[in-house]
């Protein structure tokens, strides 16, 4: 029985490093994470940033409909609740939100090499997308690529959302249209969007 337990002990040992080497090595949600998501070499990849999670279901659901690979953008400070409070004019997403300048730092950046495709997802902030995605703009090159935006928001429209991103990043990548789900979206809704796209 002794032995038994301690065998039992060793495989354990033997295992976490491999589970611990899972949960970090990378931000990107691994296909065999959404049991709907054909395999396949995607050339379409959904980007988000999504610190209240529904964008990131949004995102879940184009990928599962595109059969794409998904990223998550992780701030290398995640947001708290009292830094999403916009009705707090000190809270950190104001003041990001009120500087022009401020790019918050993301905690690991994709490769884009392969894919041809971004789907790039997130929240509206006033009005705008929120200064993480100028990060993410700025940091890769996008060139070449179709960029896919959308976002959700509770009553506001994309505006000009996209299109101020688009101007920080790579001149020749091509900009579609951005896309607005509201907070009652349904899954429905963004599978027919994604479908409307046409990518596959
Ligand atoms: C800092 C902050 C600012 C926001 N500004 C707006 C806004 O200008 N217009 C709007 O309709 N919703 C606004 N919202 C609501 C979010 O856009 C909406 O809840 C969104 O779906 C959140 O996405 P997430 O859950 O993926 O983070 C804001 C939310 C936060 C936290």
């Amino acid at each position: 029985m002794k032995k038994l337990f301690l065998l039992l002990m060793a495989l354990i040992l033997l295992c976490m490093p491999v589970l611990a080497e899972d949960a970090t090595s990378s931000a990107t949600l691994a296909v065999d994470d959404f049991p709907r998501l054909p395999k396949g070499d995607s050339r379409i990849l959904v980007v988000f940033f999504s610190p209240e999670k529904t964008v990131c279901s949004a995102a879940i659901a184009a990928a599962n409909a595109l059969g794409s690979e998904i990223f998550e953008i992780r701030p290398a400070e995640p947001y708290t609740a009292e830094d999403l409070n916009y009705h707090d004019r000190q809270s950190r997403t104001s003041i990001e939100m009120n500087d022009p300048a401020s790019r918050p730092e993301i905690a690991e950046m994709p490769v884009l090499d392969r894919f041809d495709t971004i789907l790039l997802g997130y929240p509206i902030w006033w009005g705008q997308a929120p200064r993480i995605l100028c990060t993410f703009v700025e940091s890769v090159d996008l060139s070449g690529k179709t960029v896919i935006p959308f976002c959700t928001s509770g009553s506001s429209g994309a505006g000009s959302s996209a299109v101020n991103l688009q101007k920080l990043g790579s001149e020749d990548a091509v900009w579609l249209e951005a896309k607005r789900f509201n907070n009652g979206s349904t899954k429905e809704d963004v599978y027919a969007w994604a479908e409307s796209l046409n990518l596959q």
